[in-house]
């Protein structure tokens, strides 16, 4: 939540709104910026309640010769969304932005006097007020090191000083920065979507360091100021993956990037009759170790994190946990040395599953991250990263994000009924013949998006609508009913069909709108019982089920035909059918797919 960014070197305005631009996806309250000119004078902010699109409005159209500045686009927590709680702060000769939440700022105002310095209602004007205070205008490092050891909470911090120009100063606690420089420039920033454009290579700030950087270069020192080596990562994402690529919204280019990501992932993966996770072999042999798994995840992340229970249970025989990591934080779940642990993000940042590993690797348990972003905290915790290498998920909905993390799983899970002889080696061979299957799969449902588009027309004005299935059905539909409320606002919910005469059904009316999934074979004679319960009740019924038994269905239902794969891979096309659903359904009420409301795309508090 916010994104912050640094920038030193020229046309300084223009590549900080850029960048934030990019950042948006973490928060789009408020926008701001402090930009300085060459070595004169103080910075001059801008900054207004809306987006980086309303703050274009307000900077000066003659920009080039600012060469150093600090900007944020924001996610409220501290104070409502205005102009005044926009970012950046500025209290004497201290300007900075923040993402974080500093949780005794209420205290370190009233024991440092500090209110007649405040014209916002923000935790972060406070730390502004406080490090001018403990700045004498001698060592900046010094005043931010005596700062931040009074906070408590999360933060990053990128500074400017009045007196120091051409300087940028950072430090963090939590909440990430990441870093990379160019001939010519130095970029600081929330998450490495800002620095492609720049470079493939960055390195992500330590905590307990503070960041010094000039247009000469940088340095990064401890608080006892020894000098710190930093850690490069390197990606080979494309920066085409940075624009829409012609399509609309990014969640549409995201959806359609689909079968090349899975692809990607099966080729890194797989060997010709194997799974190869890597790590020297080291990660299979501790999979034979455990006795109890844990995933632990938030979101669309936890709803694939489901996926992988459902596949455990059936290839390795194994009870899972799976938990909200926001729940698991506080449980008395049990984890120890003979836990294997997973936690499950995207960003690799959520603040919620970060904590929940931190407690999990305090316990003994054995942890492993499937993450997308490279560098990203989760990755410094965990023992063992599996990365979905999707590229840069920019649309707040995650779509890309929850297919490779399904695939991730069904990795994992064949990996460890094998090494655990769960599974035979003609086992094996079957379920990669199926997940080679998988990419034209979900092509061959992308082809359908117009018939989709038309059933999705017929619920914009919809106020609620339910998803039913059993088994693996039911626990793609929970994703797919997030997908639909997040972005077209529309109450949705997913219910185990076999659960609906215990409650869920009083709910249904004439024309309520209910999809149901019926690709689980084995399921499908009481799926569809559950279907014509609810029919009976005036339930108006799209139908999601295998081409094999579309025609069996067409005259009594809406049917979405999905291609025919064996039932646990039918997780794949029926999400994409749903995506495209949702993301119609949102687009046709002329929403903003890519930001819904209240949202954002990175959750780093609690
Ligand atoms: O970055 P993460 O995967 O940890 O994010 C977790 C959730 O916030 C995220 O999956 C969220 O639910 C989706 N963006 C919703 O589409």
């Amino acid at each position: 939540m916010c994104g912050i960014i640094g920038f030193i070197g020229n046309d300084a305005l223009a590549n900080i709104l850029n960048g934030l631009e990019l950042l948006e996806y973490r928060g789009y309250d408020s926008a701001g910026l402090a930009v300085r000119r060459n070595d004169e004078g103080e910075s001059e902010i801008y900054k207004c309640q809306g987006r980086v699109s309303d703050l274009r409005k307000l900077v000066p159209s003659s920009n080039a010769d600012f060469n150093c500045g600090i900007g944020h686009t924001r996610w409220a927590t501290h104070g409502g969304v205005c102009d005044a709680n926009a970012h950046p702060h500025r209290v004497g000769k201290v300007t900075l932005v923040h993402n974080g939440i500093i949780e005794n700022y209420a205290d370190l105002k009233e024991e440092y006097e500090l209110e007649d310095y405040l014209v916002s209602e923000t935790d972060t004007e406070v730390v502004a007020a406080l490090l001018n205070k403990f700045y004498d205008g001698t060592n900046p490092k010094k005043a931010i090191k005596r700062t931040v050891k009074k906070l408590k909470g999360t933060y990053a911090f990128v500074i400017m000083f009045a007196d120091r120009p051409n300087t940028i100063y950072a430090v963090r606690n939590v909440s990430p920065i990441v870093v990379a420089t160019t001939e010519d420039n130095i970029i600081l920033s929330s998450d490495p979507a800002a620095l492609y454009k720049y470079t493939k290579e960055y390195f992500v700030l330590d905590e307990g360091t503070i960041l010094t950087a000039t247009k000469d270069g940088y340095t990064v020192e401890n608080f006892d100021e020894e000098p710190v080596d930093v850690k490069m990562t390197v990606v080979d994402w494309e920066v085409s993956s940075l624009d829409k690529g012609g399509f609309p919204y990014y969640m549409a280019k995201e959806i359609f990037e689909q079968p090349s990501c899975i692809r990607r992932i099966l080729s890194t993966y797989l060997t010709n009759d194997d799974i190869n996770l890597g790590f020297d072999g080291k990660l299979d042999e501790a999979l034979t170790r455990f006795n109890r798994i844990c995933i632990v995840a938030c979101g669309t992340a936890l709803h694939a994190g489901l996926v992988g229970a459902h596949l455990f249970k059936k290839w390795a025989g194994m009870n899972v946990d799976v938990e909200m990591a926001s729940e698991f934080i506080y449980s008395d779940t049990i984890v120890d040395e003979n836990t294997l642990f997973i936690a499950v993000s995207q960003s690799g940042e959520t603040i919620d599953t970060l904590e929940a590993m931190n407690k999990a690797k305090r316990a003994g348990a054995l942890c492993v991250a499937v993450l997308n972003v490279r560098g990203s905290s989760i990755s410094r915790v965990a023992d063992y990263t599996l990365y979905t290498d999707a590229g840069p998920e920019i649309a707040v909905a995650s779509t890309k994000a929850y297919t490779t993390q399904s695939l991730v799983f069904y990795l994992l899970a064949l990996k460890t009924g094998m090494v655990r002889n769960r599974l035979s080696k003609e086992d094996l061979a079957k379920a990669l013949s199926n997940l080679r299957l998988v990419p034209d799969a979900i092509s061959a449902v992308l082809e359908q998006k117009d018939s989709i588009h038309r059933l999705a027309k017929e619920v914009i004005t919809a106020s609620d609508l339910f998803m039913i299935g059993r088994g693996l059905d039911y626990v793609v539909l929970m994703e797919g009913a997030l997908k639909l409320k997040e972005i077209s606002y529309i109450h949705s919910e997913a219910y185990a069909s076999g659960e609906l005469k215990h409650g869920p059904i009083a709910l249904i009316s004439e024309n309520t709108p209910v999809i149901a999934a019926v690709t689980q074979e084995k399921l499908i004679s009481k799926a569809l019982s559950n279907v014509k319960e609810i029919k009976a009740r005036g339930a108006n019924v799209v139908l999601l089920a295998k081409n094999e038994f579309k025609n069996d269905f067409d005259s009594e239902y809406h049917v979405i035909g999905l291609p025919d794969l064996d039932d646990e891979y039918m997780t794949f096309p029926e999400i994409v059918a749903l995506q495209i659903y949702s993301y119609y359904v949102s687009a046709d009420k002329g929403l903003d797919v890519d930001k819904p409301r209240n949202l954002a795309k990175v959750v780093t508090v609690e």
